[in-house]
């Protein structure tokens, strides 16, 4: 094992919703090193141009690599659709492990559920998200559902306020919830919102979110290219953020429990 093996896991998301990502590697991967970047200062990216998205998705990622990270997970939706592909193209040699949302496993929950993927309005309106809806609207019948502000939200830490409720009580009120099968949410935010969706939703949508899909497969990357930390390693985690009034938000929904 060479140094590199001790380097850090790179995860970005633009603001505070990637934590539910760390969460889950942390959970599988505690002999590692974290270095969690929120891009709070700029956040919502949902509702920017592609490019903009682009941009700062590309200067947070070099801001990981010249701090050594050997691997960035994009914690983050939107930042995959707008950037992955080219930062891949960039950085050939840095393993970058991206997010979609987990429409696959819904639709292939049951026989032809109805299944609404919560999103931002640039992950579900980008290709990446067109294809993957291409490949399985045949098995379900799909409601998008952009919800922008909900980010905001969660980056004002409202969780549990009667605000937030209204702002979900308002967002699913012009679809029949008596008829939604699946939830997805296809932002990493959302699941810090979890309990207050099914208070308005009831019992009976199945959630699916991308984040343990993502942490097993960055182990499987890491394991493939030799890069995981030995297993007596103590792990650790550092955040940062570009609003530093935020890193105390980022430990605060490293502790929620989702
Ligand atoms: N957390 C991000 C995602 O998974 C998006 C939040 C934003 O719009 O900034 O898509």
């Amino acid at each position: 094992m060479t140094n590199i093996n001790a380097a850090p896991i790179g995860v970005f998301d633009s603001g505070a919703g990637g934590i539910s990502v760390l969460k889950r590697l942390w959970a599988l991967m505690p002999n590692e090193q974290y270095l969690y970047y929120g891009d709070s200062a700029n956040a919502p990216y949902g509702t920017k141009p592609v490019e903009t998205i682009r941009d700062l998705t590309t200067k947070a990622v070099e801001h990981l690599l010249d701090e050594g990270c050997k691997a960035i997970v994009l914690a983050c939706n939107t930042a995959t659709a707008a950037a992955a592909a080219d930062l891949r193209a960039a950085y050939p040699d840095i393993p970058i492990i991206g997010l979609e949302p987990a429409l696959k496993p819904a639709a292939l929950s049951g026989n032809h559920p109805t299944v609404v993927v919560m999103a931002t309005p640039l992950t579900l309106r980008e290709e990446k998200f067109t294809a993957l809806t291409k490949r399985f609207e045949d098995e379900c019948d799909l409601i998008k559902l952009p919800a922008p502000e909900l980010v905001t939200l969660v980056e004002q830490n409202k969780m549990g306020t009667a605000e937030l409720r209204d702002y979900l009580e308002t967002l699913f009120a012009p679809l029949d919830k008596d008829r939604i099968d699946c939830l997805v949410l296809g932002c990493t935010h959302f699941p810090f919102a979890k309990r207050e969706i099914r208070a308005v939703l009831g019992r009976r949508p199945v959630f699916f979110d991308g984040a343990v899909g993502e942490a097993k497969y960055t182990k499987v990357v890491l394991e493939e290219r030799g890069l995981r930390a030995p297993d007596d390693a103590v792990g650790a985690i550092r955040f940062e953020s570009s609003d530093p009034q935020k890193i105390g938000l980022l430990e605060q929904l490293f502790a929620f429990d989702l």
